[in-house]
């Protein structure tokens, strides 16, 4: 699992983990990456178990315990600082990050959102996501910058919503999609392929000037 090739990571959650598991089994079957350390905010989730089933170190920094957001982030950034990441993984992270922390990280902090970003920022985006009668959903890996899901976009996958999909079904849809498309995006940081350089995402040493878009066969991504 260790190795000097190896990228060194960390994996930020806050509840199922269901992409963190994604993440374990890429890696297991060769992505180039090492998961240093699972921190919550949030005590007993599954995600911490599923981290321990996998023999990776867990960290639970609950934010209950804090007077404010700025003494949150500097307490989690000096936990993270522990495990010398160079990528920093928010999966199911659902707090905001405070300035000071994201330029901490910046151009080394990806995040996966529930919607095809620009639209339906925030939370709850499966069901206001039916509730403006849309017809197509899914879910988008971008580049954390301060302002709230809205860096940089690089990869998406989109779902079609069939009639009769409630906000549950259409999660699940959703999911399905993530676990492909962010170990992806892990895997190309991993290889040096992507990088974020003065607000641009340089993929193979070329600018993406929108972002990629997982076709239904899994082609034609680089
Ligand atoms: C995922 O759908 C992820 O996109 C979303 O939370 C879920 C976590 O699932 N993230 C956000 O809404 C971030 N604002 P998981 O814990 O099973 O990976």
């Amino acid at each position: 699992m260790n190795g000097p090739d190896r990228l060194p990571l960390v994996v930020l959650i806050s509840g199922s983990g269901s992409n963190l598991q994604a993440l374990i089994d890429q890696v297991a079957a060769g992505l180039p990456a090492e998961i240093r350390a699972v921190v919550s905010n949030r005590p007993g989730v599954r995600g911490l178990e599923r981290a321990q089933a996998a023999g990776i170190t867990t960290r639970v920094l609950d934010h209950q315990a804090f007077p404010d957001r700025e003494s949150y982030d500097i307490a989690l950034a000096t936990v993270l600082e522990d495990f010398q990441p160079q990528l920093v993984v928010l999966a199911g992270f659902m707090r905001i990050l405070s300035p000071a922390f994201v330029q901490r990280f910046r151009g080394r902090m990806l995040n996966i959102h529930p919607s095809l970003l620009p639209k339906f920022r925030g939370l709850h985006t499966h069901q206001r996501v039916l509730d403006a009668g849309e017809r197509e959903h899914g879910a988008s890996v971008h580049y954390v910058t301060e302002e709230l899901d809205g860096g940089p976009l690089i990869l998406q996958a989109s779902v079609p919503i069939e009639p009769g999909d409630d906000a549950e079904q259409l999660a699940a849809k959703v999911l399905a999609k993530e676990h492909i498309i962010y170990p992806k995006v892990i895997r190309w940081v991993a290889e040096g392929r992507l990088t974020l350089q003065n607000g641009n995402v340089i993929l193979d040493g070329n600018p993406l000037d929108g972002p990629l878009i997982l076709k239904n066969n899994g082609n034609p991504l680089p």
